[in-house]
């Protein structure tokens, strides 16, 4: 053991809540989803039993409608806006009214095949799994591109993705409101206030028709098809389909799921650029944005021959990828959050796309530069991909899950092919 792996344990320790890790104590003080599962791939690497109840607890706040929140509220903390009553969510835990990227499938199936002696706890999530990847197929699918009724769904908060969308909405009816992310973070490393007003009244929009699914594809002024949300879909229903085969349940709805989202995620081809991108349903045009999200195609198993190019030349300009957004790009902002940082946990999926999709060279050279870059920066939420220094949240979960799991030179490295 390093001593960075020593550290990456110690943060993960001292972010567990008893079943539930928080990505970062005070910015983020709540089971944030995908957060939790890239959690429990670090625990696994020192404390199975503790990996298995992270995403317990994470399905243990499933709504009804299959639905599983982006944030679960288990006990109220004030340092974090918006809170429970802002969201006003109707499941059997306190949480928010929207969900977020679906690895989890993947990374449970994972967890079945490095611990065969929670195989019982495997098998008891395929159900609510089947459920969850249903609620997207059945809200957000449109034609089998999977669309998001929030940016914070997509986990990229404030990519330049959503700027034409987002010009589009006029904030109306907004009480005051005191942001608490800026009292953690330097407010040139998180999204603007105008950003924050059109997240708000996203909220507000959900909260006042109880998260009525039927309501809000009527009416939201913002659907957006989205490359981490299709290309995760995706790969969740192989991985998904592969638990359900072991454990004798259903398949046929599952390989449905798979034709339709891989002839949907053409939709997120944008020829123009040669790359994927978002779609905005309601005005009916691509962003033109290449973000580190395009790069997903390869862990969704599409495509393998595409955004290679874009991959090199993006890697020739910078010494840390994947930046978040295109260094060529207009809306490239180095320090600011989904606007150009480095996230480590998303080059761990691009790079494991990349090893399946047979492109052994670049995905190994990106672990090479992650593993360099934390080594350089600690265990920060993002980085500046020109200097890897570190910005954002400090002491934080998923990039320390990332290191033990993947990009120490300690790990197991990549888990099995897909
Ligand atoms: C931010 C990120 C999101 C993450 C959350 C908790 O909202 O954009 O991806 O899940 O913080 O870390």
């Amino acid at each position: 053991m390093t001593d960075l792996d020593a550290t990456a344990r110690r943060i993960l320790q001292g972010n567990d809540r008893g079943g539930y890790t928080v990505p970062t104590a005070g910015l983020y003080p709540y089971q944030w989803n995908w957060d939790s599962v890239f959690a429990a791939m670090g625990f696994v690497t020192f404390d199975t039993d503790r990996a298995w109840r992270e995403v317990e607890t994470l399905l243990s706040g499933q709504w009804p409608n299959g639905m599983v929140p982006h944030i679960l509220f288990h006990k109220v903390e004030p340092t974090y806006f918006p809170g429970p009553d802002v969201w006003g969510g109707v499941g059997p835990v306190p949480s928010s009214g929207i969900s977020q990227p679906p690895i989890a499938a993947t990374f449970i199936r994972y967890l079945a095949d490095l611990d065969p002696s929670g195989a019982d706890r495997a098998k008891a999530m395929v159900g609510p799994l089947t459920d969850w990847h249903r609620w997207f197929f059945d809200w957000r699918g449109e034609d089998g591109a999977i669309c998001v009724s929030h940016p914070w769904e997509t986990g990229r908060d404030n990519s330049p993705d959503w700027d034409a969308p987002f010009a589009a909405i006029e904030p109306a009816n907004l009480d005051a409101y005191y942001r608490r992310d800026t009292t953690h973070v330097a407010e040139d490393e998180r999204p603007r206030r105008w950003d924050y007003d059109r997240y708000l009244t996203l909220v507000k929009l959900g909260h006042d028709c109880g998260w009525d699914e039927a309501h809000l594809r009527e009416v939201s002024p913002f659907r957006v098809a989205d490359p981490t949300m299709t290309f995760t879909l995706l790969r969740a229903n192989r991985d998904l389909l592969a638990l359900a085969q072991r454990f004798g349940a259903e398949t046929a709805e599952i390989e449905g799921w798979i034709a339709a989202i891989e002839a949907g995620s053409e939709r997120l081809w944008n020829a123009e650029i040669g790359a994927y991108d978002t779609f905005d349903m309601r005005a009916g045009k691509h962003s033109g944005v290449i973000s580190n999200a395009s790069f997903l195609n390869w862990y969704a198993g599409v495509r393998p021959e595409r955004m290679l190019d874009h991959f090199d030349r993006i890697a020739g300009l910078l010494p840390y990828g994947v930046p978040s957004a295109d260094p060529q790009q207009p809306g490239f902002e180095p320090k600011r959050y989904w606007r150009g940082p480095v996230w480590a946990m998303m080059n761990w999926l691009i790079a494991l796309g990349l090893r399946d999709a047979g492109h052994d060279g670049r995905a190994t050279a990106l672990c090479d530069t992650t593993r360099s870059m934390i080594s350089t920066g600690g265990f920060a939420e993002y980085f500046d991909p020109r200097d890897a220094s570190p910005a954002g949240g400090r002491d934080f979960t998923w990039t320390a899950a990332t290191w033990l799991a993947w990009a120490s030179p300690t790990a197991k490295g990549f888990p099995w092919q897909a």
